[in-house]
């Protein structure tokens, strides 16, 4: 298993790496709570960690701190670990981890660690070649245990979530396959631009929404030779991965999957989250199921062959996921714009994986754009047209400036029926009693939900939305 959506993160590495700073921070983004294990051996023994070790010697500190520590990582509840720093030389400790954590190796220099903690009274740091010999003997089983290598808490969240968003994220894919059957599903026109992330018996998808149908879904049912070893793997944008992400959750009873997405909208959304769905002729997204892919591999590169509306869809989802992080991630290039939105989205879906509340706050704009996009029969309007205009009526109804959306996205009013708009609006599901709940900014960074305004000031908010 790839990600860490019901496993415990566990922080290794030398001690002064810095793994209770890091975990802390780690823990609070995850909204996990953190068990820094050195803290809770000395809070069992009621006595500091250099006393523990002069009266009960290093071999019977050992023997406690492996029960602290399995018992930790045997505990249901997923939680942010920070391992002593010698806690892997115990074979036990390196078995439970590889059973129940993500293991993270957070990597520090030993000039650095050395500076940090001499003269700290720490047993093992009195000792400057001593200190050093122990380095170098640790290295080996850091290496062995770590699923992966971080230097920050972005570099875990997105870990935590099984994304690789880097320039060259696809060439991860074999290895990520191992010796599984993998079968790929991919956008029929991505595969006449890029060449196949995998050689493996493919099924194609019409672009857009058709792939999001039922007939489409019944036909990968039908071909896919999958079994519940094997991995399927999405190659498209939004739709591709939200139809094949679908099939693989329904398949056999669930099948993994691994996400490639190439379109804007997919690399900072769709393809994060494990949210997947089709449509149906009464509305979109109307059946799914919440399943996490294994990986979801971002590559920048793919964007390079977008055309410009699909482009300007995304924007409107990165201006929406900036607004939301209080930064302006839409003056970034591709590459830390995708990553920066991808944190994000990782980090708040891995807090409400089922979307039982805080999930709700991507929902920033888009009450209004689905109204818009509603009342102009889904064809007037498009989503990322509707998307900016929705954000624009988000500011306004906070009393925030409009500015970041005007410049980046220039939304102008559509036309649409008023009446058509109000009604879809009130109809939307995070409505109760027919009154529109809001996802509203208190301040840029600080989004709030369930917000319920009086009926003609978001009345009024969608009106300015609507050309005469
Ligand atoms: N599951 C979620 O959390 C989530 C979040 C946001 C959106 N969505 C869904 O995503 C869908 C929209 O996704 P989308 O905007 O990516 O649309 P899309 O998948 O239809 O792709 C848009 C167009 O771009 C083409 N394309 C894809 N990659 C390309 C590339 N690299 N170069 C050139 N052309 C390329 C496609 O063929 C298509 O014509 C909607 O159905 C929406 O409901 C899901």
């Amino acid at each position: 298993m790839a990600h860490a959506l019901d496993r415990h993160v566990a922080l290794v590495g030398f001690m002064g790496a810095g793994k209770s700073t890091l975990g802390a921070e780690i823990a609070e983004r995850l909204g996990r709570r953190l068990v820094d294990l050195d803290r809770e051996l000395e809070r069992a023994a009621g006595r500091a960690l250099a006393e523990i070790f002069e009266e009960r010697g290093e071999v019977e500190f050992r023997v406690l701190e492996a029960e602290a520590t399995i018992g930790a990582l045997e505990h249901e509840r997923p939680a942010v670990l920070a391992l002593g720093g010698g806690a892997v030389e115990t074979p036990r400790i390196r078995r439970a981890l590889a059973e129940h954590a993500l293991t993270v190796y957070v990597d520090v220099d030993p000039d650095t660690a050395w500076g940090r903690v001499r003269g700290s009274g720490r047993p093992l740091a009195r000792d400057e070649a001593m200190f050093r010999a122990l380095y170098d003997r640790r290295q080996e089983h850091y290496r062995e245990v770590a699923d992966t290598t971080a230097a920050s808490a972005d570099d875990v969240v997105l870990a935590a979530a099984g994304v690789v968003a880097e320039a060259g994220a696809l060439d991860r894919l074999p290895e990520l396959i191992g010796s599984r059957h993998a079968e790929l599903v991919a956008d029929a026109t991505v595969l006449g631009l890029h060449r196949p992330p995998v050689e493996a018996l493919t099924h194609s998808l019409r672009s857009g929404e058709e792939a999001k149908s039922l007939g489409a879904i019944e036909r990968l049912w039908r071909e896919l030779r999958l079994d519940r070893a094997g991995v399927l793997v999405a190659f498209g944008g939004g739709c591709t991965t939200d139809a094949a992400g679908f099939a693989a959750a329904t398949f056999l009873r669930g099948v993994p999957w691994i996400a490639v997405p190439t379109t804007l909208v997919g690399q900072v959304d769709a393809g994060i989250g494990g949210k997947t769905a089709i449509n149906l002729a009464e509305g979109k997204n109307l059946v799914g199921a919440f399943h996490w892919p294994e990986w979801t591999l971002i590559d920048p590169a793919l964007l390079e062959t977008l055309p410009e509306a699909e482009r300007r869809a995304g924007m409107a989802e990165v201006v929406k996921t900036g607004l939301l992080a209080g930064e302006p991630i839409w003056e970034l290039p591709d590459a830390e714009l995708v990553r920066r939105c991808a944190v994000y989205k990782a980090a708040v879906c891995l807090r409400d994986p089922d979307e039982r509340g805080e999930r709700e706050i991507l929902n920033l704009g888009h009450t209004f754009a689905h109204a818009l996009e509603a009342a102009g029969g889904y064809e007037n309007v498009s989503h990322g047209e509707a998307v900016a205009l929705g954000l624009l009526a988000a500011l306004r109804l906070s009393g925030l400036d409009t500015e970041a959306v005007e410049q980046t996205l220039a939304p102008q009013p559509v036309r649409v029926d008023r009446d058509a708009a109000w009604a879809a609006l009130a109809r939307d599901k995070k409505a109760r009693d027919g009154k529109p709940r809001l996802v509203l900014l208190e301040a840029l960074g600080k989004p709030v939900r369930g917000v319920e305004l009086p009926e003609e000031h978001v009345r009024s908010a969608l009106d300015e939305l609507i050309a005469d």
